[in-house]
């Protein structure tokens, strides 16, 4: 079948997928203040080869040139996010006009292209002066990210209508407060939990805010989700599968839907209640105008005894010996077609949007030319995982790709490239790739 863009409909939204530490380097330009990640990246043999994000894709000095090249590729919506400390350099207080005339004038360039800027509030760069008073941890965060997110609407509003509050809160709070590999690099229990809390808090805070200052935005907030499934169809595995999938799909699903945190699959989440204040039950709902999914991978589980709190664990793609990514993720595009059907058979779901989708492969650069068949292989086999999903009946009303440029890929430095684009990160020259063409050629 030859998939077209015709067959998702005149109302399906398009576009691209960015994250500020990620591509803009200029790390202490424009007034910038530090953030978790210009901090964790400089502690030893945190990142892949001891790599950072100082410069990155120089997106922050380049963006008009890497916004015309997307709109030579067809790309009519644009999700990136801004940094916080670029224009709070201290997460609260005094605001850096430099950050402010920074984004507004990605917004206004965007526009003029008739690019539609699709914001991110928080893409896990928090100001390094937030996270000394506790970061996540601190409760005071609901405040902090509330003031933050309220300057946002107030400076860039009159031109952005479609905000994503919080990029996938399990992800930074799993791996930045609980297993220590993504800044801060704190661990334990009771991290997690007070983070985890903290962040579905604000995920509802953040949403508030921007409502009660415009009427007509179009406001949701994003999740890393995950096909699970038994390694074995023996009750051990299935069981184990099922509090994997508690814990990457629904610990912040739920209780934005009213259902609370799903603490009979994880016992352990009922420690959540020591972080629980008078009315927070109620404050952890919001009606969003739309749920970003975001899904890259299917998992394996197993019953595994000695691993605490779960007792279960990933059966790697390596071990499974199945094609992978250079993620080590299993090539399985299936696995967006189950969560979309996992996250609308919820009561009362939003319309969902996929907001990141794509894959990172070894590209080669041959005669100034990339050619990445595995990747346009990839899309086309989600994409049709996507049109099975809507026609079973479930609203999914857009596809941003992860991503435009190849970048910083956070612990991993920036050997995995997922771009559409890519980049020399010696001399920042871009080429597109064949499948920055064949999306170009898609959305024509
Ligand atoms: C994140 C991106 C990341 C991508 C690929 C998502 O979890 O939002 O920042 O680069 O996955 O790992």
């Amino acid at each position: 079948m030859l998939l077209t863009k015709d067959a998702f409909g005149e109302d399906f939204t398009w576009g691209v997928s960015t994250a500020a530490y990620q591509i803009e380097g200029a790390h202490n330009q424009g007034g910038k203040g530090h953030s978790i990640w210009d901090i964790f990246v400089k502690k030893k043999n945190k990142i892949f080869q001891n790599q950072h994000g100082d410069t990155a894709c120089d997106f922050y000095n380049r963006y008009t040139q890497d916004l015309y090249l997307m709109y030579s590729l067809n790309i009519p919506n644009y999700r990136f996010s801004i940094s916080w400390s670029r224009i709070l350099p201290n997460g609260i207080g005094e605001v850096s006009e430099d950050g402010i005339d920074f984004y507004n004038r990605l917004i206004d360039f965007s526009l003029e292209l008739g690019i539609t800027p699709w914001v991110t509030l928080y893409h896990w760069d928090l100001p390094d002066a937030l996270e000394k008073k506790g970061g996540w941890v601190n409760r005071d965060i609901k405040e902090w990210f509330g003031n933050y997110v309220s300057l946002c609407v107030a400076y860039f509003g009159d031109r952005v209508k479609n905000w994503m509050v919080l990029n996938e809160p399990m992800v930074f709070s799993a791996a930045g407060y609980f297993f220590g590999v993504h800044a801060p690099g704190r661990k334990g229990l009771d991290n997690f939990l007070a983070a985890t809390h903290h962040a579905a808090l604000t995920q509802t805070q953040g949403a508030r805010v921007i409502k009660s200052m415009q009427k007509d935005s179009n406001v949701g907030t994003t999740f890393s989700c995950s096909h699970i499934e038994p390694f074995r169809m023996k009750e051990k595995d299935i069981l184990a599968a099922r509090r994997v999938d508690a814990l990457l799909n629904r610990l912040f699903i739920e209780p934005l839907l009213g259902l609370g945190y799903p603490t009979a699959d994880i016992k352990t989440l009922n420690r959540i209640e020591k972080y629980m204040k008078q009315n927070d039950e109620k404050d952890l709902i919001f009606n969003m105008d739309f749920i970003g999914v975001q899904n890259y991978t299917r998992e394996i589980i197993r019953h595994a005894t000695f691993v605490p709190f779960l007792q279960a664990k990933i059966v790697s793609a390596k071990e499974r010996k199945v094609e992978m990514t250079a993620m080590n993720w299993e090539v399985y595009p299936e696995s967006m077609y189950h969560v979309l059907r996992k996250f609308s058979a919820y009561p009362n779901m939003p319309p969902l949007i996929i907001t990141e989708n794509g894959a990172a492969f070894p590209d080669q650069v041959e005669n100034n030319q990339v050619d990445d068949p595995q990747r346009i292989k990839y899309l086309q086999h989600t994409l049709e995982q996507v049109i099975r999903a809507k026609q079973e009946g479930v609203k999914v009303n857009g596809y941003f790709v992860w991503t435009f440029l190849d970048n910083f890929e956070w612990a991993e430095g920036y050997h995995p490239r997922f771009g559409l684009v890519y980049v020399d990160f010696q001399t920042q020259k871009r080429i597109v790739k064949s499948s920055g063409h064949w999306y170009a050629n898609f959305l024509k």
